[in-house]
């Protein structure tokens, strides 16, 4: 190649890669209004990103992998904790977590009612977005199980899959595939409760339930209709605040944290599946 060839080669090639780049740029803006559901964006949704700006969340969270790392992502958040969990959040952070064992915090920002529905109305709205995708794997939430924290907090693999995610064969046992509910109910049960001893998430661990639901049976101070443990397993996924566990991050006002649509929206195969499965941990 001589260098009049060169020269026509870098020009030749720059302006395709510049036709490229706008032809996608432009590709992209047509194609945001169906991926952000332009539609939704109502004025509950504009004022909760103004009230998220007001009080720069972002200069410790994340939305779409954009923003500071100290704090969780909250790209899919709602998808992840029911409207009254947030709400409760936002009201007073400190109830949620331990300040010596996470050695992270998140200021009470005083929110006002009306800003914390709207930042909610926002976050839902960010969540619904079609990312395409990205970021390629949630940034992992102090208080969330994505799959693969469970074998990381076991000491296992990081990148593994639980193994209720594999496919499971219709002919499979209940136990099995109520593992595959657990991590595939909307909400996951996985994004509230682990299954590793001790540690507690949003909601308590699911390790021992057998053995503690065993005792308080038998101590009398159980409020709710179950008369065994599959019972009370049963109750606790349909009519969350049937019994409550002790705890103000868990409930508030006789009310559980925990979302109570699973009694509509889970058949009533899956709850036996998730019941045999929930009865399986130690
Ligand atoms: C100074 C840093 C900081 C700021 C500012 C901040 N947060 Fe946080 N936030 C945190 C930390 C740290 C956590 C996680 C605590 C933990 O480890 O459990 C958190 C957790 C949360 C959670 C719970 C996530 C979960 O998985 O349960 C929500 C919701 C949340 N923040 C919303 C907000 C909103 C909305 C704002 C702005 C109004 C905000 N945060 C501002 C640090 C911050
Ligand atoms: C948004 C968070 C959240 C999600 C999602 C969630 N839970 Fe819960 N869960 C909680 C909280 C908080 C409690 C404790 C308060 C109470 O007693 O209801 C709880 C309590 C329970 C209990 C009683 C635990 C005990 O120690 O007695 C069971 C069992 C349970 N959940 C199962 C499930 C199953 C199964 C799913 C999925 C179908 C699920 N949860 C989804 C938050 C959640």
């Amino acid at each position: 190649m001589n260098s009049r060839q060169a020269r026509l080669f870098a020009i030749g090639s720059t302006a395709a890669a510049t036709i490229i780049f706008l032809g996608l740029t432009i590709d992209s803006h047509r194609q945001f209004p169906t991926l952000t559901n332009a539609e939704n964006i109502t004025p509950e949704v504009k004022h909760g990103m103004a009230v998220w700006h007001k009080y720069n969340c972002i200069n410790c969270h994340t939305l779409f992998g954009e923003g500071a790392y100290y704090a969780p992502d909250l790209t899919k958040i709602t998808k992840h904790r029911g409207q009254e969990y947030l709400k409760a959040y936002m009201r007073n952070p400190a109830l949620f977590y331990d300040e010596q064992r996470h050695r992270r915090l998140m200021p009470n920002q005083n929110l006002g009612e009306e800003e914390i529905s709207d930042l909610i109305a926002f976050l839902d709205w960010v969540s619904n977005v079609d990312n395409q995708g990205w970021p390629p794997r949630p940034i992992l939430v102090t208080g969330g199980m994505v799959p693969g924290a469970m074998a990381a907090l076991s000491g296992g693999d990081v990148n593994a899959a639980p193994p209720g995610l594999k496919p499971v064969d219709p002919d499979d046992d209940d136990r099995a595939l109520g593992e595959q509910v657990f991590f595939t109910a909307v909400p996951a049960c996985s994004a509230c409760h682990s299954t590793a001893p001790d540690v507690n998430l949003a909601g308590p661990t699911m390790a021992g339930l057998r053995g503690r639901t065993e005792a308080l049976l038998a101590a009398g101070d159980y409020g709710g209709q179950a008369e065994d443990v599959a019972g009370y397993i049963r109750e606790s996924i349909v009519s969350p605040s049937a019994h409550l566990v002790p705890g103000a991050m868990y409930s508030a006002g006789g009310v559980s944290f925990m979302p109570d649509t699973y009694d509509s929206d889970l058949t009533e195969e899956q709850l036996d599946q998730l019941v045999a499965y929930l009865m399986s941990l130690n």
